[in-house]
């Protein structure tokens, strides 16, 4: 029988409940023993849910660290913690995963990348966008070579009305920023996946604070608060690779556009193109004329991902734990999302001084 792990959750809210937990609960290798939150009931709820038998219950995670017996953590607390908890639970000996962003701001992210370098632990950060379908179909596609050089790619993270209003979205000081770091984070981790290019040379970027002021707003989740909306509504940004290559993205909580689209990407190399939009569609030229191929998704899988027709999160889950087990890299590895948190911090930068960042 192999081996079963006992893994913590830290912050029971919406992700812990919505993903993280229910997923957990499907995997026969994994334990859930402990839960904190820092308002306990929360705590005590998933843990009455999802918790093994004599689960504990925590409102301090330097307690819930020191229990020598727990192997795995998971963060799932507002951005503003991610680092801090990250590295202390890395230094009591614990594989971590991470909710995305991977830190509030790009030092923060890189003394994570530090404490798993200098622990040996293993860090990963949950961008669930890569295990759909879709995204596993794609970087099978680029990784063939099939797109050739991907030297233009759009980042896509746009609602029209969709501002969350729950938790400290809103709050700068908590998250470090709004819809770029939130949900434009998803698209460039995937824009980078798909196109394997982790060297940003320059960047260029605009944040906006156009409709977080209006009173009694539509919205997907009801009005916001303008009082306590302190982060931007939309911010794009224009990155340059250091091979050339160019990646637009744009992200907003609340824009007047028909052209909505979340966690995808638009791809454009020498041998062909892809487009995430509508279904994943493959297009090129051939024998002199263009074609494009509509990918079904509804059967077959990627071989080496192990059955892509399963749910994001249980694969991701299913992977990051298979990782800890074969002792080999996470999908999504530290290095890569902290190249993520240091292009959207350039973006935020240069919002403010009006100029260019160099990295
Ligand atoms: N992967 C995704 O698609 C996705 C989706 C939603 C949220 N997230 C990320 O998950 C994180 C949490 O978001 P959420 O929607 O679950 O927020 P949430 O407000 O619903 O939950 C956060 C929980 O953390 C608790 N908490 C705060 N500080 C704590 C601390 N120091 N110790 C223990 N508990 C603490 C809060 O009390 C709350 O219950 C954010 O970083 C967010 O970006 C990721």
């Amino acid at each position: 029988m192999s081996k079963v792990y006992k893994l913590a959750i830290i912050g029971c809210g919406g992700i812990a409940n919505g993903k993280h937990l229910p997923s957990l609960s499907k995997l026969n290798n994994v334990d859930i023993v402990a839960f904190c939150d820092i308002v306990e009931e929360r705590a005590t709820e998933a843990a009455s849910k999802y918790g093994a038998e004599g689960a504990r219950v925590y409102t301090d995670y330097t307690e819930l660290l020191k229990d020598s017996s727990i192997e795995i953590v998971h963060v799932c607390t507002p951005n503003d913690s991610h680092a801090d908890i990250s590295i202390a639970a890395l230094e009591a000996g614990k594989h971590v995963m991470s909710e995305k962003p991977m830190a509030k701001t790009a030092h923060d992210a890189k003394r994570m990348l530090e404490a798993a370098e200098r622990t040996g632990k293993k860090l990963t950060v949950g961008y669930n966008n890569r295990f759909r379908s879709d995204s596993l179909h794609l970087k099978a596609v680029c990784e063939s070579g099939e797109l050739g050089d991907i030297y233009f790619a759009k980042a896509h993270a746009i609602r029209r009305r969709a501002v969350p209003t729950w938790g400290v979205f809103l709050d700068e000081e908590k998250q470090g920023g709004g819809p770029l770091i939130d949900i434009g984070t998803h698209a460039l981790d995937l824009t980078l996946w798909m196109m394997d290019n982790y060297k940003p040379k320059v960047v260029l970027g605009t944040a906006y604070h156009k409709l977080s002021q209006r009173e009694n707003a539509a919205n997907a989740w009801g009005p916001w608060d303008p009082a306590k909306f302190t982060v931007e509504d939309s911010a794009f940004g224009m990155i340059v690779m250091e091979d050339g290559a160019t990646i637009s993205l744009e992200s907003s909580w609340a824009l007047n556009t028909l052209e909505v689209d979340e966690a995808k990407c638009t791809l454009s190399g020498t041998e062909g193109g892809a487009d995430m939009k509508n279904g994943l569609r493959i297009n090129g030229e051939k024998h002199s004329r263009l074609f494009t191929t509509d990918v079904d998704l509804s059967a077959g899988g990627v071989a080496f991902y192990e059955g892509s027709s399963e749910n994001p999160a249980d694969l991701e889950m299913k992977l990051w734990i298979k990782a800890i087990d074969e002792d080999t890299e996470p999908v999504v590895t530290p290095q890569q999302a902290f190249v993520v948190s240091q292009i959207l911090e350039a973006i935020y930068e240069s919002a403010k001084t009006g100029k260019a960042v160099y990295l």
